[in-house]
């Protein structure tokens, strides 16, 4: 099968990109990241692309009269590199229907709690106050609904007496980077499918949350 291209979008330090960068050096996916694309100027991951002779762009969304303008001229630059798939690893924008629905099927986010839990902001905090047993991350389609599309993969961790927001971003961060390449990968080798009844992996519906990933 050909080596997919990715265009993956950054908003800061880019330790998800990082671990992607890292997968694909390994020869763990079989794809090549074509550009990295920040809406902040002072994103270190552009400095993690830039490391791994990876294109990059910076587009400042506060250069563009209103969200769809910037989501527009997005959508341009990224086309350009003509994507089989487009990675959201910490951008820290809300995108327009328009965008979402142009990149269906092959938009990817990785978002910090166990899905549907904990949509939008301060996740880890929430989680606490909430007494959750466990916490996690999820990698999930990106559809209209913020942080609400269809569910790849889900790695939970415990949520242990004496943990602060810190201690579970901590956890967590660490699990972002084992399954985000994971997605990633399975993606790239054709074995995931979104489709209007939810995702198909290897042509066999998943499961409502996703595959549950382990360390073990
Ligand atoms: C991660 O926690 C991710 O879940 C969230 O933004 C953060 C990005 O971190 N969407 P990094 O820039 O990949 O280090």
């Amino acid at each position: 099968m050909s080596e997919k291209r990715i265009v993956v979008l950054i908003s800061g330090s880019g330790s998800n990109l990082q671990a992607i960068i890292d997968s694909i050096a390994a020869g763990s996916i079989a794809g090549r990241i074509a550009a990295v694309i920040s809406n902040r100027a002072d994103a270190y991951g552009l400095t993690r692309a830039s490391n791994a002779g990876i294109d990059t762009q910076v587009m400042d969304h506060k250069q563009y009269p209103d969200r769809a303008a910037f989501d527009n001229a997005l959508q341009e630059t990224i086309d350009g590199y003509q994507p089989d798939l487009v990675v959201l690893a910490g951008f820290m924008r809300i995108l327009t229907p328009d965008f979402v629905r142009h990149y269906a099927g092959r938009l990817f986010n990785i978002h910090p709690s166990l899905l549907p839990l904990h949509k939008g902001l301060h996740t880890h905090q929430r989680a606490l106050e909430a007494g959750d047993p466990e916490h996690g991350c999820t990698v999930h389609f990106v559809t209209e609904e913020l942080d609400g599309g269809p569910l790849v993969v889900q790695a939970p961790i415990p949520v242990l007496p004496g943990d602060d927001a810190e201690s579970l971003q901590q956890r967590v961060h660490i699990l972002e980077h084992k399954i985000y390449p994971l997605a990633v990968a399975w993606f790239c080798a054709g074995r995931l499918e979104l489709t209007a009844t939810g995702v198909l992996f290897d042509g066999t519906p998943l499961p409502a949350n996703g595959f549950r990933y382990t360390d073990e």
